[in-house]
């Protein structure tokens, strides 16, 4: 049987700071649009928590990690249908911040005059999706930043989907020395592979069909990394090539901390595969671990 409870809805800094919370605190901070994913890490942060601890999260579309010509207006909220889910997976605390709540000098973008410090993430923001989403990760560790503040979480729990924004809000926990254990939970999946992501349901039933072409080609370049990084490439380029609906951004064979591989990594190793493609108007991302 499902226990269902109701979490307490905090809308303010103030009405955050009202609540009482046993500790440990784990943390879940999502944009919302929650889907069978979002319920694994709520699971996992339940889990974390305990009976004594309290699992806070947090809902924000963050304006600031969207550029100009994304897809900031049309991001689904759902907020009635996330306040289930969160009740069904044991929340005690969903944060729900407006904009100027979080932002309330004004959202600092780039070119935007602003006294407002943001957070520097270094040069692991500058490749594959830094690269073609330039301020993405300022917007993304600034606004988790301010979150953590606000939460004061012992646990913080993202999704590898966004592998890496999870190697970065790693980074920041790292170097600025937060004090919170940052944990990855491995990609929930559709039984045919796609991952799971806010962002599918803006695809048609065609689109969708195409989309299951990324988690396919990763799969390939994971069947044949023992042979190396050339045919683990060609083999996803193979996969990705014969879906006309796919769009290209990036494919990536990297190593888990996202640096260059050799073509022939040691044998026994492991590295990341990483992709970025559009579908219809959708950018969609996925990634992989591989075993050389
Ligand atoms: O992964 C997300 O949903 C967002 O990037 C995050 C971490 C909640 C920051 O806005």
């Amino acid at each position: 049987m499902t226990v269902r409870t109701t979490p307490a809805v905090a809308r303010s800094r103030a009405d955050l700071a009202g609540l009482q919370v046993g500790g440990p605190v784990v943390f879940v901070p999502t944009m919302g649009a929650l889907h069978e994913g979002h319920a694994r890490l709520l699971q996992m942060a339940r889990e974390r928590a305990g009976t004594e601890g309290t699992v806070v999260l947090s809902i924000f579309v963050n304006p600031l990690q969207f550029g100009p010509d994304e897809d900031l207006d049309r991001y689904p909220r759902t907020f009635e249908g996330d306040l289930e889910i969160a009740a069904t997976e044991g929340v005690d605390v969903v944060f729900a911040p407006t904009v100027v709540e979080m932002y309330p000098d004004g959202v600092p973008h780039e070119g935007v005059v602003s006294e407002a410090v943001t957070v520097q993430p270094g040069p692991l923001a500058d490749v594959l999706e830094g690269a073609s989403r330039p301020g993405h990760f300022r917007g993304v560790l600034t606004v988790v930043a301010k979150l953590f503040g606000l939460v004061r979480p012992d646990v913080a729990i993202f999704g590898e989907k966004d592998y890496q924004q999870l190697a970065l809000i790693r980074r920041m926990a790292s170097d600025l020395c937060l004090g919170i254990e940052v944990v990855g939970v491995a990609t929930d999946r559709e039984t045919d592979g796609l991952a799971r992501s806010s962002r599918n349901r803006y695809l048609d039933d065609e689109q969708r069909q195409q989309a299951a072409t990324l988690s396919r080609a990763l799969r390939a370049a994971q069947d044949r990394a023992a042979h190396g990084v050339p045919a683990a490439r060609w083999a996803a380029m193979k996969v990705l090539r014969a879906e006309p609906g796919i769009e290209l951004d990036y494919l990536a064979l990297t190593t888990t901390g996202l640096g260059e591989l050799p073509d022939y990594p040691e044998p026994g190793s492991e590295g990341r595969v990483l992709v970025a493609a559009r579908v219809g108007t959708t950018r969609l991302i996925d990634n992989l671990p591989l075993s050389f």
